[in-house]
């Protein structure tokens, strides 16, 4: 996109929870000390996106929202010595500090700061208001400035708007396949919630080799994408979809679910379609009124493990070069996730399309 010399730069703005998103421009500032600055390439649209934006998730606003995002360094800050411009980056929505308990732990998804920046403004709207990063990187901007511990160096050989893909759906899908359920080869894999995290853990499962893969959905128009990323079966999602599992299943249940809707249902069915021993992984993020039960008895007869996984369980820095092997090998397609190329302009049809469960991921190319 084109910009003035003073940063002048096109946005997608929550101006308040529940408000629609406003295109504007707004003004962005050289990169400070230990800052990123960057230039979009493309950023995916997210279910998180309109869980900031309707309320379920909370964060300071106005915000500029995205953070599935990836393109190019066009400056640095002071002291930056991870990149310098022109490198193709990733934009990591969690950048780890490095020194907390949870990263001296080796854990750094869970990193005490991870979202730090958010809570501090970072750019100005047209008429000088203050604006916060949406989850860090903000990237539904044609340019963002980010900590430089929040962009990650892409291998060659893998298209940029591709790219963007890799910094939320498909590091948390693969992360929640390969780090916090570990399937193993031949085991059976249900993912409930066939959006684009949903199709990232459906290719990630292919990948490690997974026996069945039962893709669940409320939406019957999912069938053929979850197929396509690798699914061998598919269930339209009902008060009767964990029966049904286990019927497929010969009466067992499958030994992994992976639950990539968030909510208490999916939570619940995820959990019952596992066999005695299963392992329920929820990645999906409900809000504080999706309340899930279990009977004391059936937790301590069926043996199961119900787990939750924030960014995959992933150290991106570690993971990304891993992705990259998968994408150049033809065992990770990315772009079949995304089923919408669309402008700033298109993301109020993108949450929509969620809303009803249309298509995968809709992407934005700058
Ligand atoms: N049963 C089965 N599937 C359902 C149900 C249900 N009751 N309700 C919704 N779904 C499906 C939707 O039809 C949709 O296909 O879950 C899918 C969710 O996909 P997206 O809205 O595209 O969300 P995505 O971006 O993939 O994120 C999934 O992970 O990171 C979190 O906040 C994110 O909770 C969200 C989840
Ligand atoms: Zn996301
Ligand atoms: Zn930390």
């Amino acid at each position: 996109g084109n910009h003035s010399p003073r940063g002048a730069v096109r946005a997608a703005v929550l101006p308040a929870v529940g408000e629609p998103l406003r295109l504007t421009v707004i003004e962005l500032p050289e990169p400070g000390p230990g800052q990123v600055r960057v230039r979009l390439a493309a950023a995916g649209v997210c279910h998180s996106d309109l869980s900031l934006s309707n309320g379920t998730l909370a964060q300071p606003v106005p915000a500029v929202l995205g953070h599935e995002g990836a393109g190019t360094v066009t400056a640095v800050g002071a002291g930056v010595t991870a990149v310098s411009p022109g490198q193709r980056v990733v934009l990591n929505w969690a950048p780890s500090c490095g020194s907390c308990a949870f990263c001296g732990m080796g854990e750094p998804w869970l990193c005490a700061h991870a979202d730090a920046a958010n809570t501090r403004p970072y750019a100005r709207g047209e008429d000088g208001t203050e604006l916060f990063p949406g989850l860090t990187v903000a990237a539904f901007a044609e340019e963002t400035v980010v900590p430089e511990r929040a962009v990650l160096p892409l291998p060659d050989g893998i298209p940029l708007t591709d790219a963007a893909l890799l910094g939320c759906a498909v590091l948390t899908g693969y992360g929640a396949v390969h780090h916090s359920a570990r399937v193993r080869p031949g085991e059976s894999v249900v993912v409930m919630g066939v959006g684009g995290v949903g199709l990232a853990v459906i290719q990630s499962a292919r990948i490690a080799g997974a026996g069945r893969i039962i893709a669940v959905d409320i939406s019957e128009a999912k069938e053929e994408l979850a197929r396509s990323a690798g699914a061998t079966d598919f269930v339209v999602a009902s008060g009767q979809t964990s029966r049904q599992i286990r019927k497929m299943t010969g009466g067992l249940g499958a030994d992994v679910a992976v639950e990539c809707a968030g909510r208490a249902e999916t939570i619940r069915a995820a959990w019952s379609s596992t066999r005695r021993g299963g392992r329920t992984t929820v990645v999906g993020i409900g809000g504080k009124d999706q309340i899930v039960s279990f009977s004391a008895l059936e937790i301590f007869y069926t043996a199961r493990t119900l787990t939750g996984c924030v960014y995959g369980n992933s150290d991106p820095a570690a993971d990304l070069p891993v992705l990259a092997g998968h994408v150049q090998a033809g065992r990770l397609d990315l772009s079949a996730l995304v089923t919408d190329h669309i402008g700033l302009d298109g993301i109020p049809d993108a949450f929509a399309a969620m809303q009803q469960g249309r298509g995968g991921r809709a992407l934005i190319v700058y």
